[in-house]
């Protein structure tokens, strides 16, 4: 595991951009190989997106040979409903960028089969030939997607129910009542995002020191589902100094030395 630790937010997520953008070049993805994206939605990825948008606009990058997988979606929330997954992703992304409608995959969270959903989802992950990088966020709780603690390592995609301290943490969306925020969602599972051949994780701020310190430090567990990156063969945090601030001293200082950041 790579951890990637940059002073702020603004940093962290310039250099997220360029490593996205370097990743699909370097691919040269075409229309029968597409580079296959996985995305989350969340405060943590939002200057990731405008600096993606700003190198495509720079034309340093195009999305036209990129397919995409959402990482999750709030059960029983249509596309239009401005909370939704789909919204925030066009509205934040994809309509920024010279992406094509057909190739974007968000979970369906407005289904009279969720179960079927949530299968069909996982079918057109393979055959799509499989995620090549995923990025996401973490929970305050470690959690990846919105695999709560105590999932399943080798989870598939699958309906979950949320936790009182994700639906507080995401009130904030909804009005500030955690009430307000869906019960439950249609997430990937762990076993889904181990299966991409790239993880690359984003985590700002002070509220996700401990379950960084919790996902880098101790062992794999699965109630830091976050955690389970210790096993994959290619995956990189990318934080920022204040969410170091519960590892030791000398994690840091390793990680910043074999990244050459002083
Ligand atoms: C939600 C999402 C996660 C995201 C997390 C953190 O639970 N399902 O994918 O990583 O929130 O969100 P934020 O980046 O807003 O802190």
């Amino acid at each position: 595991m790579r951890l990637v630790v940059l002073k702020d937010y603004d940093e962290m997520s310039h250099w997220a951009a360029n490593y996205i953008a370097a990743r699909i070049k370097a691919y040269g993805p075409v229309a029968a190989k597409p580079f296959v994206l996985g995305l989350p939605t969340g405060s943590s990825p939002l200057g990731t997106y405008r600096q993606l948008i700003g190198l495509y606009q720079k034309g340093e990058v195009s999305f036209a040979k990129v397919v995409t997988f959402n990482m999750d979606e709030y059960l029983g929330l249509a596309a239009d409903h401005p909370q939704s997954y789909h919204y925030f992703m066009w509205d934040n992304l994809f309509s920024h960028i010279d992406i094509d409608k057909d190739r974007v995959h968000i979970l369906n969270g407005d289904v009279q089969d969720p179960h079927a959903e949530c299968a069909a989802y996982e079918a057109a992950i393979q055959a799509a030939g499989g995620i090549e990088l995923f990025l996401g966020g973490m929970g305050e709780d470690g959690h990846i997607a919105f695999n709560e603690p105590g999932s399943s390592l080798y989870s598939r995609t699958r309906i979950k129910t949320l936790t009182t301290d994700t639906k507080t943490a995401n009130a904030r969306f909804f009005g500030g009542d955690p009430a307000g925020v869906p019960s439950r969602a249609l997430t990937v599972g762990v076993g889904t995002i181990m299966d991409a051949r790239e993880v690359l994780i984003l985590v700002s701020g002070y509220k996700k020191a401990r379950a960084l310190r919790a996902a880098v430090e101790e062992g794999i567990n699965h109630m830091w589902t976050l955690s389970c990156l210790q096993m994959h063969p290619r995956a990189v945090i990318i934080c920022d100094e204040a969410a170091t601030d519960e590892l030791r001293v000398g994690t840091v200082r390793y990680f910043k030395d074999i990244e050459g950041i002083r």
